[in-house]
């Protein structure tokens, strides 16, 4: 248990092995599930609990605090790695009421076979007092599910938001102490989770305008002290500004396509454009999510297997589709033995994109000097663009 301020302690679990979530987001520095204990002078309460496989940490760190009692525990979000301990903390603490919004209740209900009866429902901006510390309860839909919603101690100054502003960063620190660190664990959980709703981040970050914001406690990472430096982070990762960047995801088999992206990965560097390049086969996908947060274009290279994209070029497509990132052109270059729809089936992927398609370049087996030209084209047409959005330097 750490102190935050007087009587407002960290309960939760840090988890520095853990290196992939949901079996699919890459935790190269673990995570956390944080949990917060508030006591007021009438009443205790409990800030979300923990991941099922941490929930001896949270029950081990309520024991050593001498929490005998709980009063209220409120889950501010359905997902399991915050409401997964939720029964075990209950059976323990069966006073213990649910403090949820109606969304989440339901949710709780269908997801985690929780008892109707065990809940408390509140509405937007509505408080609850423990006695000396007033709990207002603040919803911020849609970062990342429906029912998300956060907790602002009014007398402390402390925004809880759950996973908003969160980072999959294991630390010992209780608070952010190197701030670059946090910022690429606080993108990537930006980029993996949060970026397909950009426009709702919008409208919660205005709505948190209002607030008198000293501390930002999340779910996930250390504890912010210095809340406007995540909060211009989110605002500039959820603006409509995109960078001078292509993101170049590609694989290949038998080296053509590798030329090719050699190729153009060269000719936008020499127009002065900066170039994120992913081999698929190895990629991180965190890394690949990360550079789709800013960039104005992506170019997928790809072989054609059996018709169609090699399925490691389908998967970055169809991950770059349900990331939804604000990218504004998008091309294809690649190649082929003997025929196929490579083409045809990549594009058919992106509809999510929004994006302007560019020229694809494809090549019959190994690039030739016209095919050569034909990227360098493409290249002029990504620099063309970039330099009509204002972005070029
Ligand atoms: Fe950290 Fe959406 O759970």
């Amino acid at each position: 248990m750490r102190q935050i301020k007087t009587n407002v302690h960290a309960v939760g679990a840090i988890d520095f092995d853990v290196r992939l979530f949901d079996r699919l987001i890459p935790l190269p520095d673990g995570t956390s599930y944080n949990s917060y204990l508030i006591n007021g002078s009438e009443k205790i309460a409990l800030l979300d609990t923990v991941d099922p496989a941490k929930r001896e940490v949270l029950i081990d760190n309520l024991s050593k605090a001498g929490v005998n009692k709980l009063d209220y525990i409120i889950a501010h979000h359905a997902e399991q790695d915050h409401s997964g301990s939720l029964a075990d903390i209950l059976s323990l603490y069966p006073d213990a009421k649910v403090v949820t919004n109606p969304k989440c209740k339901t949710m709780l209900i269908e997801l985690l076979d929780i008892q109707d009866d065990k809940f408390i429902t509140v509405e937007d901006g509505e408080t609850l007092s423990l006695g000396g510390k007033s709990l207002q309860f603040i919803y911020l839909p849609w970062v990342h599910w429906p029912e998300t919603f956060a907790t602002y101690l009014q007398e402390d100054k402390i925004l809880f938001p759950c996973d908003f502003f969160g980072a999959h960063l294991a630390t010992s620190s209780l608070f952010v102490d190197d701030e670059a660190t946090v910022y690429e664990s606080a993108k990537r959980y930006y980029a993996e989770i949060m970026m397909p709703f950009r426009r709702q981040i919008n409208t919660n970050l205005a709505k948190l305008e209002t607030l008198e914001i000293e501390m930002i406690a999340p779910s996930h990472g250390p504890v912010h002290n210095r809340p406007n430096f995540i909060v211009d982070a989110y605002r500039d990762w959820a603006s409509v500004t995109v960078k001078n960047e292509v993101v170049l995801p590609y694989v290949s088999m038998h080296g053509s396509t590798a030329k090719m992206v050699s190729f153009l990965t060269d000719a936008l560097i020499e127009r002065g454009i900066t170039v994120k390049q992913f081999e698929l086969s190895t990629v991180d996908i965190g890394k690949l999510a990360m550079a789709l947060v800013d960039a104005a274009t992506i170019v997928i290279g790809s072989p054609t297997v059996l018709i169609g994209p090699h399925p490691c070029a389908a998967y970055a497509a169809f991950l770059a589709n349900a990331l939804r990132p604000k990218t504004k052109f998008a091309s294809i270059i690649g190649s082929f033995g003997w025929g196929g729809k490579m083409v045809e089936q990549l594009t058919a992927m992106l509809p999510n994109l929004k994006a302007e398609i560019l020229e694809p370049v494809i090549t019959k087996g190994f690039p030739k000097d016209n095919d050569l030209l034909a990227l360098d084209r493409l290249a002029d047409e990504i620099f063309a663009k970039h330099k009509e959005l204002g972005i070029v330097n």
